[in-house]
């Protein structure tokens, strides 16, 4: 029996759909080339110990039958959950060494913490010799998810396991992966960093007092998803790029733009961008802007310019992978 084993999953962008999808609405998501990479190793000791130096975890260590109880730090979280739901599952026997390493910062919001929770599972199921479809890895680890958060649509899960470019609708009642050689994207990062749960919760209460405006802005965002959908489909990122701004609107009623990316997306789109949005949440972390080959050098100098961080990502890319 092999006992160690190495997994990585991609980072990810929302394209269209951002909170709606959290409202079962749908959304269009695409995987990003940065990578979490995983290692993961059985134990002869019955302990969980996890090395995840770049979110300062070092030399994190606590019995197999203590995962999950007592307090948790912040970066050990969603591994610690995900190696407790599989052990609750499919019994290890074992202890479990767990080493994690990012090509992309946490800040970012490309998902870290949704690819190292796919990477832990497809691990664990590696190494006990255990088959799990696409659909059970997702229920897994979108289990974790709503284990630790209590909110959130699963799309981020989904993208670290299928890859590509997917429509994915809200919980996971829908994943379709969607024909697209490439996303032409600029990414700039604000440098300030969101807080999606607080932000997801912010947007709950909001729809809360007011259903009506809500499913008004929900519909919105859905038929600005499905006319994204076929002009991804079709290779015409001028309409994309028209969708993405329409989109922008409903995330700026939702409250979640902040003036730092609204600088930057309106920057993107004087020097020619198709159109430009945040991505995900809201409250900072990255925008992306779509492009034509000729803008994009214009594009990323004028985000630049307005005090962001280009990113350079492909997008499109391969997801869960055993090395
Ligand atoms: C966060 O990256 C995207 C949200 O739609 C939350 C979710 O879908 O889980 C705001």
């Amino acid at each position: 029996m092999q006992t160690s084993v190495t997994v990585s999953a991609p980072g990810k962008l929302l394209l269209l759909g951002d909170h709606a999808v959290v409202h079962t609405r749908p959304c269009l998501v695409t995987s990003v080339s940065q990578r979490m990479k995983v290692k993961v190793s059985l134990l002869d000791s019955p302990h969980f110990e996890l090395q995840a130096v770049d979110v300062g975890i070092n030399g994190y260590k606590k019995p197999m039958t203590d995962l999950g109880k007592n307090k948790i730090p912040k970066g050990a979280k969603f591994v610690e959950i995900a190696v407790r739901n599989f052990n609750s599952h499919y019994l290890l026997k074992r202890g479990v060494l767990v080493e994690t390493s990012s090509e992309f910062s946490s800040n970012f919001g490309f998902g870290s913490s949704s690819a190292s929770t796919v990477c832990i599972i497809k691990a664990l199921s590696e190494l006990l010799e255990i088959h799990l479809t696409k659909k059970e890895l997702f229920d897994l680890a979108y289990k974790t998810v709503l284990d630790i958060q209590g909110v959130g649509s699963g799309f981020d899960i989904a993208s670290a396991i299928y890859g590509g470019t997917l429509y994915f609708v809200g919980g996971g009642s829908v994943i379709e992966p969607i024909r697209v050689s490439n996303v032409p994207l600029v990414v700039g990062y604000s440098g300030q960093k969101g807080d999606t749960a607080v932000l997801v919760k912010m947007v709950v209460a909001q729809m809360k007092e007011n259903p009506a405006l809500y499913e008004t802005l929900f519909d919105a965002s859905t038929q600005y998803v499905e006319e994204g959908k076929r002009a991804l489909v079709s290779g015409d990122f001028e309409s994309f790029g028209r969708m993405m701004n329409k989109n922008e609107e409903l995330l700026y009623a939702y409250g979640v733009e902040t003036p730092k990316l609204a600088s930057m997306i309106h920057a993107a789109r004087s020097a020619g961008a198709y159109g430009a949005k945040l991505s995900g949440a809201g409250g900072g972390d990255c925008m992306i802007a779509v492009v034509s080959p000729e803008k994009r050098e214009a594009v990323a100098k004028a985000i630049e310019k307005s005090g962001g961080q280009v990113i350079p990502v492909e997008t499109n890319i391969s997801g869960v992978m055993v090395k």
